[in-house]
């Protein structure tokens, strides 16, 4: 079956999306028979394009990263994101516009109308997880799509599919990990003595922080990481403003000397518990010894480790990565596996 695509946002992680789409085009047609167009672009201040015989996508990487408007390759004169779903005549849509950890606008508007428009929804934003998990759960069932957000925990590693599928009428009672690579890096520069503004400046200059790191820092990034996990595994609502994070601003050279010199050293510990119908979670700095999965997980490494009923530990670990910066690359692939699973 041929499928057309719609991108709604086209930085980073959509960008990496399209070339993987295009390196795995062949296993794609030879393995399951799909095939595929884009047919729908919207950037924020890039401009938006349709058109439902397919858009030229290398013209479009080459003119967003030229730092040009994308308008001129479209058939129809589009204005927002929303016309471009509407016109676009996609089959998938995929959201990845910036993440609103406050309301997860627009993009949950953006997923509403795809599946009123009998798309699939993939996205590797938050936003629309923490903000209307069982709003869309339940309106891409009626509509028999998929909302897939593989990629919004831990890059695109399977964290959500393989909990789901490997553990059938297994209870989730914790979750346990370190979610955020930024805030890990600078924990780990600063015990090799970096000073924390040298730290982050190191960060964003791989590309992990962004020129604005609060979101890193302070907590709030693996915040909305660990609501949307509770959100959907332990099936209850959580926002990041209920997780209530405390970030690594406080966290002096001292603090860490007097860790290393007891063994110890400091993590943004990720965790939530659920006891009875009640989850608690939490985001803080707090000191880890050897003993601690946790401990070992330096630079830029995340991991999370699931207590269940059954299987007591299960603990999945994305390596550090050397040159630091896999991300879009990684994520792309959560996306690219949600599109494979929901059309094979
Ligand atoms: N980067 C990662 O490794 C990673 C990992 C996990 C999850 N995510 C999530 O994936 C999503 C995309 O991340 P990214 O790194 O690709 O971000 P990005 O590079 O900043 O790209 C965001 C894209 O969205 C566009 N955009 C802005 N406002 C929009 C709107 N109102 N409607 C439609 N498009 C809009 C931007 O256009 P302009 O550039 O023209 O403004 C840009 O094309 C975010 O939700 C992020 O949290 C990213």
């Amino acid at each position: 079956m041929h499928y057309k695509l719609a991108l709604i946002g086209f930085g980073n992680v959509a960008r990496s999306l399209a070339r993987l789409l295009i390196r795995k085009q062949d296993l794609l047609k030879s393995q399951h028979d799909v095939t595929f167009s884009f047919t729908g672009i919207a950037t924020g201040s890039h401009g938006f394009a349709v058109n439902p015989d397919g858009l030229d996508i290398q013209k479009a990487l080459d003119l967003v990263e030229g730092g040009q408007s994308i308008s001129s390759l479209s058939s129809t004169d589009v204005k927002d994101s929303l016309a471009v779903i509407n016109n676009s005549q996609a089959n998938v849509m995929f959201e990845n516009s910036p993440v609103n950890t406050q309301t997860g606008q627009p993009a949950l508007d953006h997923i509403r109308q795809a599946f009123d428009l009998n798309m699939h929804a993939i996205t590797a934003n938050k936003g629309p997880v923490v903000h209307g998990y069982r709003e869309l759960t339940a309106l891409a069932r009626s509509k028999g799509k998929r909302f897939g957000f593989e990629s919004t925990v831990l890059g695109g590693a399977p964290v959500f599919s393989v909990f789901r599928e490997a553990f059938p009428l297994a209870e989730l009672i914790s979750i346990n990990g370190i979610f955020n690579a930024t805030t890990n890096v600078i924990l780990t520069l600063m015990e090799n003595g970096e000073a924390y503004e040298d730290a982050v400046k190191y960060a964003q200059s791989i590309g992990l922080a962004e020129t604005d790191p609060t979101n890193d820092v302070d907590g709030w990034d693996a915040a909305i990481k660990v609501a949307a996990l509770v959100t959907v595994l332990m099936d209850t609502p959580m926002t990041p403003q209920q997780v209530n994070p405390t970030g690594i601003r406080g966290i002096t050279p001292q603090m860490i000397a007097k860790a290393r010199a007891e063994g110890k050293r400091y993590k943004l510990v990720c965790s939530a518990e659920k006891v009875g119908d009640k989850v608690t979670a939490s985001v803080s700095p707090q000191l880890v010894d050897s003993t601690s999965p946790l401990y070992g997980m330096m630079n830029s490494s995340t991991g999370i480790t699931f207590r269940t009923d059954v299987i007591l530990d299960y603990s999945i670990t994305l390596s550090e990565k050397p040159g630091m910066k896999g991300g879009p690359v990684e994520t792309a692939y959560g996306l690219f596996a949600d599109f494979v699973n929901a059309v094979k």
